[in-house]
């Protein structure tokens, strides 16, 4: 091991300048302890109300990561597109990220996964179900737009889950909300318990720069949206005079006052707290001009979790047990049109995923090989010999997984945790070729095992209404439908305001029995058999939790998460 890492060091400037990913492959091989790649994996999402700054952030995460080498790429969209799948024709049409796609790089050691989410908010139930393969995320906010209502429902599930979450405020070189005046929206719209580890000097046209409070340090800003010139002073002692001779005397005297406040309202960062999802540390700095960044990722690197235990049914599976097992958190599908395939995404929980060794798929009882498993290096995919925890595989997939799906070593294990969520939209599918009812049931099945929508299907008539969190996604229905199954369908309105999971089931109570009679016309079967209570409006829901109390309703369905 001694002999490697002497062997790694010393030709990591070679591979580093010549090529990154040769470096990343060459890392892969020999650092092959197993505790020591478990620790040294950091497997987050970014996530943001659209154009918060979410794009422009990750790409400048993979440039300190060596993993681009285009600064400015995001100007001119380049990047952008890039940095975010684009596989699917529908989404290039529409310039939309459909997709959720992994950024993978190395940064002082550390080998981080990007999972990249869709900003678009009608896709936001692929974000919801990759917030389930990360271990923390990074929460990006406007400063001058504050708290928007995407954020909210994003955070809201992380604090489900207690997932360790960053703030980031973005865009400081632009004119915004007062830095407190922030903090405590952060605290009231998200629920959540901030500290912040930096502070902004100025902001706007008189932005002069942060004070980094983890890493006690002056980091100045000169430049313009171009060209940033970022100079970081070490400074711990802010009664010092020095500090009038770096910022001028009033931004010196603000300083003094507002972290003086900082210190007084806010709590000191607790890693543990932290790691609990109990508190989240703050960082502000602006994405486009790369400032503040580089101190966010040290102290992310250093901050957040490893790849986390995590809770399958049966019981809880820790990174570190030997044997592996994994779930797919997304299937991506028809990657390459001329080959009609799949590509599930796997999360490894525990042990290593080796290429060509059979895994238990649970829910088929059936052991499957892969002969080649994708591992992701930023933004190309190659395949991979063995992944660890942390890591994300993609598997090619003929139709064998829905999302949810677990594969083990052998013990029979089931991840839970993938939870649907409402939709906001429904309308009845027909079928408009009557010669095509095969294709078009199968086109509709293996959509909905994407979780590319919601399928119910009504109790009463057998009929099938497909439920979406934006009005975009009956389009992408429509069209995959067309260009990949050859089936044809149309959409008629059902209005409905919620759709809301029934639990318990229990025919032998009077009152879910009446409910079961007198509601008959709004329930439907989900995919996987539960029980759906279609309300539509909020007012029968309100009636309806009166009327039968021991009957509970759900927005998401499951119980419980994690
Ligand atoms: P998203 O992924 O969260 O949707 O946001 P994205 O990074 O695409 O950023 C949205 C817009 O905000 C982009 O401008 C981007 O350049 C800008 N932006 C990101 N970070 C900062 C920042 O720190 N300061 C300022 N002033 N702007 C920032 P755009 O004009 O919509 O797109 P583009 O033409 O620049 O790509």
């Amino acid at each position: 091991m001694f002999f490697f890492f002497i062997l790694s060091t010393v030709f990591k400037p070679l591979f580093f300048c010549d090529n990154r990913f040769n470096y990343l492959i060459f890392a892969e091989i020999f650092y092959m302890d197993f505790g020591t790649e478990i620790e040294r994996r950091r497997t987050f999402g970014i996530i943001s109300h659209p154009d918060a700054g979410k794009t422009t952030l990750t790409e400048k995460l993979l440039l300190f990561g060596g993993a681009i080498q285009e600064a400015g790429a995001v100007k001119n969209n380049k990047i952008k597109k890039s940095a975010t799948s684009d596989f699917m024709e529908i989404e290039r049409q529409r310039g939309i990220s459909v997709a959720t796609s992994v950024l993978a790089f190395i940064y002082k050691d550390k080998k981080i996964n990007i999972l990249d989410t869709p900003g678009h908010k009608d896709f936001a139930e692929d974000t919801f179900r990759t917030l389930t393969a990360v271990d923390s995320v990074i929460v990006v906010i406007d400063v001058a737009k504050g708290v928007e209502e995407q954020t909210e429902k994003l955070v809201q599930v992380c604090r489900m889950r207690n997932i360790p979450m960053i703030v980031f405020i973005n865009k400081l070189d632009r004119e915004g909300k007062d830095a407190f005046d922030l903090l405590d929206e952060v605290e009231q719209k998200l629920g959540l318990s901030v500290t912040p580890l930096s502070f902004p000097i100025g902001m706007g046209y008189d932005f002069k720069g942060i004070y980094n409070i983890f890493e006690k340090n002056i980091n100045l800003f000169s430049g313009n949206s171009k060209q940033n010139i970022e100079e970081t002073i070490a400074f711990d002692d802010l009664e010092s005079s020095e500090l009038e001779n770096i910022i001028g005397e009033s931004a010196a005297s603000e300083l003094r006052d507002n972290l003086e406040l900082v210190s007084g309202v806010y709590p000191t960062f607790n890693q543990e707290a932290y790691l609990k999802g109990e508190q989240q540390p703050v960082f502000f700095g602006s994405a486009l001009n790369n400032f503040g960044v580089r101190e966010l990722l040290d102290c992310f690197i250093q901050i957040a979790p490893s790849p986390r235990a995590k809770m399958a049914e049966e019981r809880l599976v820790e990174a570190s047990e030997n044997d592996f097992s994994g779930f797919v958190f997304k299937i991506h599908a028809n990657m390459d049109p001329k080959h009609r395939d799949r590509l599930a995404f796997i999360k490894v929980v525990s042990g290593t995923f080796e290429r060509n060794k059979p895994y238990l798929h649970v829910r088929h009882d059936k052991k499957l090989k892969f002969s080649s498993p994708n591992a992701f290096f930023a933004e190309k995919k190659e395949i991979v010999d063995v992944s660890y925890p942390g890591d994300i595989v993609g598997l090619h997939d003929t139709g064998n997984f829905k999302i949810g799906d677990t594969l083990t070593s052998g013990e029979k294990l089931n991840y839970r945790g993938i939870p649907s969520f409402s939709p906001e939209h429904f309308r009845y599918i027909n079928n408009a070729d009557p010669m095509k009812a095969k294709q078009l049931n199968k086109g509709i099945d293996q959509l909905m095992d994407e979780g590319v929508a919601q399928l119910f299907t009504l109790e009463l008539n057998g009929r099938k209404v497909i439920g979406t969190v934006g009005a975009l996604q009956y389009e992408v229905i429509q069209y995959r439908l067309e260009h990949e199954y050859g089936a044809k369908c149309t959409y008629e309105n059902f209005p409905v305001y919620k759709a809301c999971w029934v639990d318990p089931e229990d025919e032998s109570n009077e009152e879910f029995k009446e409910f079961k009679r007198i509601k008959q016309k709004f329930l439907a079967k989900d995919k996987r058999g539960q029980l759906v209570f279609l309300a539509d409006s909020p007012f029968s829901l309100q009636m309806t939790q009166q009327k039968y109390p021991s009957v509970q309703l759900r927005f998401t369905s499951e119980k419980e998460s994690n």
